[in-house]
């Protein structure tokens, strides 16, 4: 949907208060914008509803959302956290000057020189997620006599209504160690006790993205909360930290039911106070990480209209100068996207079109099958809802050229990201 910055005044279209065209004109399409305003409220939603008298509170941002130094510095500023799940996400962050200590490090496939560039940069928190990766981040703190803080990450079991590619807690899911594997738990479990190194501060479950129920969440608080309990009076300890993971939907269109973000997290919050004082748990910290919520609404991505192309076939095409490139979510999870024609906001929308785009594959669609004013070529399109999972998955298929990236507040525009030149495409080539 479209992100509050948007205003419309005598059929010009602004966001924040500058002329998308001037913007365009400046730098380019396909360009990626960032409304500063969405962006600062999402934030300040979270860190307003999140919030118990009853247990400490950690919102962690999904970074593999979108990462740029820039915003790195925006979570600096707010005092967020952030997660990582590669070495080449903790150098960025590292680079951003953003602190490691307050990082998460997420994945289910680390390799040793990522474990190892973790514990040299004193990340804060490890997110181990099975045993093979247990047993060499012990050896690793051994060898190096460093100390390191993990959890363990926890295929819970919850059912979501989410596309499959981005279920994370289906029993065959590749992500954590199932809830009821006691053999596995339990070997975990004896590693940390008699490591040196590792302090285990409590378990962490996902349960997958873009859900817009509140029920999965009440199953997952549930089920980790008694699970942790159970942790705890087993085996003596006193585990009191717990992770939730992120996944909360955002509306891509009218139709989806994603609450607000306060909604959603004053729900999560009464069903996280509910269940642990029933159960006299001593989780006194819960950590959340949310991606697409922070940024997805916040980001939209402008192009151009090149040509329109009526086939015999009854459809018409409106190629625009960008596509799988910089969005592969429609072709990926046949995600649906709103759209609008800058300065024709108010026009009938009267013409039935797919929007696709520059690449040698017919599953280069942004949209399928939507009402658009009458186009010419040349006229700008901009797609809401890109700031998550676009510009981070975005590739150099047919040698395409990555967009630039603005951030945009009513003060000022500031670029991100440059767009990439031709001569870029050839920086790792041999001559
Ligand atoms: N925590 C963990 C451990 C995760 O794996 C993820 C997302 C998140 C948090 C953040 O989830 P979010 O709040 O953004 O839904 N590329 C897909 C989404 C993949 C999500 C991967 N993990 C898409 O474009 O829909």
């Amino acid at each position: 949907m479209r992100p509050i910055g948007i205003k419309t005044s005598n059929e010009s279209t602004y966001l924040n208060n500058h002329l998308i065209t001037d913007l365009v004109k400046e730098y380019g399409t396909p360009l990626y914008i960032i409304d500063d305003v969405q962006l600062q409220k999402n934030i300040d939603d979270y860190q307003t509803s999140f919030k118990s008298s009853m247990f400490k509170t950690s919102i962690v941002y999904a970074s593999k959302a979108l990462l740029t130094i820039d915003l790195a510095n925006i979570m600096k500023q707010k005092g967020l956290m952030m997660d990582a799940v590669s070495i080449g996400d903790l150098f960025v962050i590292k680079e951003s000057g953003f602190d490691l200590g307050q990082v998460v490090f997420h994945g289910n496939n680390k390799g040793i020189d990522e474990l190892a560039f973790a514990l040299d940069n004193g990340v804060g928190i490890i997110v181990v997620d099975n045993l093979t990766e247990l047993k060499a981040l012990d050896r690793l703190c051994n060898e190096k006599e460093t100390n390191v803080s993990i959890m363990l990450r926890i295929n819970p079991d919850v059912e979501t209504h989410t596309h499959e590619y981005i279920q994370t807690s289906r029993v065959e899911s590749k992500f954590g160690i199932n809830i009821d594997d006691a053999a596995t738990i339990e070997e975990a479990l004896w590693i940390t006790n008699h490591s040196g190194y590792l302090n285990l501060l409590g378990f962490h479950a996902h349960i997958g993205s873009s859900i817009t129920e509140i029920a999965p969440y009440e199953k997952l608080i549930k089920t980790m909360v008694e699970f942790q309990n159970n942790i705890n009076n087993q085996y003596h300890l006193t585990l009191f930290d717990l992770n939730i993971g992120g996944g909360f939907g955002i509306n891509y269109q009218k139709n989806d039911g994603a609450l607000p973000i306060n909604e959603m997290m004053s729900q999560i919050i009464c069903l996280l106070e509910a269940q642990i004082s029933s159960t006299n748990s001593l989780i006194n910290h819960v950590m959340i990480e949310p991606g697409r919520s922070i940024v997805g609404d916040a980001g939209i991505t402008v192009y151009t209209v090149n040509q329109i192309k009526k086939t015999t076939g009854d459809k018409t095409y409106l190629f625009i100068d960008g596509g799988m490139t910089d969005n592969i979510r429609p072709a990926l999870y046949q995600a649906t996207y709103e759209v609008d024609i800058v300065n024709k906001l108010h026009e009938k929308k009267q013409n039935l079109v797919d929007i696709v785009g520059k690449c040698c594959e017919s599953g280069d669609i942004i949209r399928k099958n939507i009402l658009v004013p009458d186009i010419q070529s040349g006229d700008l399109l901009m797609v809401y809802d890109t700031g998550a999972y676009t510009y981070a998955m975005s590739s150099n298929y047919n040698n395409l050229t990555k967009p630039a990236m603005i951030r945009v507040s009513k003060e000022e525009v500031k670029l991100v990201c440059h767009k990439e030149t031709l001569k870029d495409l050839m920086r790792l080539m041999e001559k």
